[in-house]
């Protein structure tokens, strides 16, 4: 006898693997510990990496703290930073605001030393969360559980960097633009510019407010004038023609304090209005600015230092790469393909 097979109809079939592509999508995410069973000594060999990379060269923290930042805002948090431009395109680490990032060698170093004990498993942006963890760490700054799990991007198109990195002459406006498209609000935004707690920049990017504001050869009159007379000491006008400034001349980004991880950068832009037009932006909106204020102030940095923690985590969560999306290269700068 013909019996009718009770089949459940295509429709809900097609449903049915939907939601389970979505729930597997869901399920890789990134965690605390992601490496515990396929490489659990990831995170003290880069820990310890990184103590003897800042023993040789300290000045190394805040630049891989910054390599973090650059390479979450182009593209996600996807390790494509490190890769080198080739003759198809140049790439991101070869566009202007990346050439003063430096470390490129110190992340190589630490995924050769993992390449060893557990070959093709850790990928180079978690390598990069990590590091920049440990940098604020090892200048004297919070420890935080930092989440891994990502995987590698292998595109790099130097163009984006320009759109995605707001530059340091924006004002609040700007920078909350930049910072809303990766879904970081204004409290992220006051909590994240504490890392330039730590650090230095070249002139350029502030020769425009000391010597050029307006166009009409006039200085930014929301800066110190006794602090923006020693930045001018430090930074002489442009030569006609020249490079605008760049040269060797490093300039503190919290002075006094430039390679320890704490508050007074908080308490340098209330004074001063900070180094770059975009930090003494912070005074310019009722939210960043009463956060600046409010850390400025603080009596312990324990508050400020758990808002870290979370923004970092925001931030390193950004068009992230989980799952079976992306890669993992066994060197950070090369092309697999
Ligand atoms: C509007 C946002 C931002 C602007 C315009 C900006 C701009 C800059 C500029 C122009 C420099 C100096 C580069 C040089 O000449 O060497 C710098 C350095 C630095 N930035 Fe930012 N930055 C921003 C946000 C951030 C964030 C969110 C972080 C961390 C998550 C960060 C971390 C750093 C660090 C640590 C340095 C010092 C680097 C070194 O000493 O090598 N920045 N930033």
């Amino acid at each position: 006898m013909w019996r009718r097979e009770r089949r459940p109809p295509l429709v809900l079939l097609l449903l049915l693997a939907a939601a389970a592509a979505a729930a597997m999508v869901m399920s890789a995410q990134l965690e605390v510990g992601f490496y515990r069973l396929t490489c659990p000594v990831a995170e003290d060999l880069v820990l310890a990496e990184m103590r003897l990379i800042l023993m040789e060269d300290a000045t190394l923290a805040p630049s891989l703290l910054r390599m973090h930042y650059h390479d979450c805002f182009v593209q996600g948090c996807d390790g494509s930073i490190m890769l080198r431009s080739r003759k198809k395109g140049k790439a991101e680490r070869d566009a202007l605001p990346n050439r003063s990032l430096r470390g490129y060698d110190a992340i190589e170093r630490i995924k050769a030393r993992l390449e060893t004990v557990c070959p093709l498993t850790v990928s180079c942006a978690d390598i990069i969360a990590m590091a920049a963890r440990d940098a604020v760490y090892l200048s004297d700054g919070p420890w935080y559980d930092v989440e891994t799990g990502r995987r590698d991007g292998n595109l790099t198109v130097a163009e984006y960097v320009d759109n995605d990195l707001p530059p340091p002459d924006s004002n609040i406006v700007d920078v909350k633009t930049f910072f809303s498209v990766k879904s970081l609000n204004s409290k992220d935004i006051a909590v994240l510019f504490g890392c330039h707690s730590i650090g230095t920049s070249h002139c350029g990017p502030i020769q425009k407010r000391l010597y050029n504001f307006t166009g009409n050869m006039d200085q930014d009159p929301s800066l110190d004038p006794a602090y923006a007379a020693q930045l001018k000491k430090l930074c002489p006008p442009p030569r006609p023609g020249g490079a605008g400034g760049e040269g060797k001349v490093k300039v503190p980004l919290d002075p006094g304090s430039n390679y320890t991880f704490d508050l007074s950068y908080y308490r340098h832009v209330l004074a001063t209005g900070g180094l770059f037009q975009s930090d003494g932006s912070l005074l310019q909106d009722p939210v960043t600015k009463g956060y600046v204020e409010k850390v400025a102030s603080a009596s312990s940095p324990d508050e400020y230092y758990a808002d870290f923690a979370a923004a970092m985590l925001k931030m390193g969560r950004t068009d992230v790469l989980v799952g079976d999306l992306g890669e993992i290269r066994p060197t950070c700068g090369i092309f697999v393909d």
